[in-house]
């Protein structure tokens, strides 16, 4: 963890798994724009790599499953005396478990429940009577274009992703009175180490890229500045009148 320093910035932004991925590129745009970054994830040494060039941030270790680890990141970054107040919420941290529906044990459902569902309902649930409090505040989503649609051997991924979706609107719908707004991007096929194609050495990965763009409308597999661009899109207060969204950001997989 980094010790904070006194801030000169107006406003926070907490991103889930922001160690790598999308997550790392949504700390970076949100930086550049002037926000204060709390970089949240399971492994210290990938926070800190996300972190090197950012202005201004704090990297907290938690694990989204561990309620303990939720709870009391939370409540030190609420009562953080010299940090700017929070502003958004990014849920982005998630796994992908790909199996056969009649190979999907309990096990399988179950963790991806709890790190894709409950790790951002947990964090939420914190966040929500502060956001309410302060009349102000912005959570969004990172769902997937399986939430909205699924593919094969992917039933559990996607059913988390698609109770995303909805429990983005119930959020949306209740949080509209206080101000809050919410919002779900779902991105479509993106390279980051999510993938086990990401770490395949470069000529093996360039035909498997070749193979998957020939799928993609827009002719390319995303990179992570493509759905952080929308995150912060639809997160920051350009989008006042925004909430409830589904903002599929997928290079048109979802249309084939
Ligand atoms: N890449 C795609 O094609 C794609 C498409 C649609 C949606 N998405 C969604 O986009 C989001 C970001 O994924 P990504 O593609 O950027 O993959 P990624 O690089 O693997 O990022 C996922 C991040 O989540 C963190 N994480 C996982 N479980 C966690 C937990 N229990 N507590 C705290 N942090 C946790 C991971 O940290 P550790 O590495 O330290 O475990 C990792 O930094 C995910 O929700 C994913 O489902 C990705």
């Amino acid at each position: 963890m980094v010790p904070l320093m006194n801030s000169t910035f107006e406003k926070s932004v907490i991103i889930t798994g922001a160690g790598t991925g999308i997550g790392a590129a949504t700390a970076k745009i949100f930086s550049e724009k002037g926000y204060f970054v709390y970089l949240l994830g399971r492994t210290s040494s990938k926070l800190d790599s996300a972190a090197k060039n950012l202005s201004q941030y704090q990297t907290m270790v938690c694990d989204l499953t561990d309620p303990e680890q939720v709870k009391d990141s939370c409540q030190r970054i609420m009562n953080s005396p010299s940090a700017p107040p929070v502003q958004v919420l990014v849920n982005n941290a998630g796994i992908f478990r790909r199996h056969s529906f009649d190979e999907g044990s309990d096990e399988v459902w179950m963790t991806q429940w709890w790190s894709n569902m409950m790790g951002p309902v947990r964090i939420t649930r914190e966040f929500f009577p502060y956001f309410k409090k302060n009349r102000k505040g912005s959570i969004v989503n990172v769902s997937s274009t399986l939430g909205l649609r699924p593919s094969f051997e992917t039933s559990a991924y996607s059913a988390t992703k698609a109770a995303m979706v909805n429990w983005t609107h119930s959020l949306a719908l209740e949080g509209a009175q206080f101000n809050i707004r919410a919002n779900c991007i779902c991105p479509g096929l993106v390279d980051t180490p999510i993938h086990d194609f990401h770490f395949l050495p470069a000529a093996e990965k360039e035909k498997v890229l070749q193979n998957l763009k020939n799928m993609q409308p827009l002719g390319r597999v995303g990179q992570p500045e493509d759905i952080a661009r929308s995150i912060y899109f639809v997160g920051a207060e350009g989008s006042s009148w925004t909430t409830g969204a589904v903002l599929s950001v997928d290079g048109g997989i979802n249309l084939t």
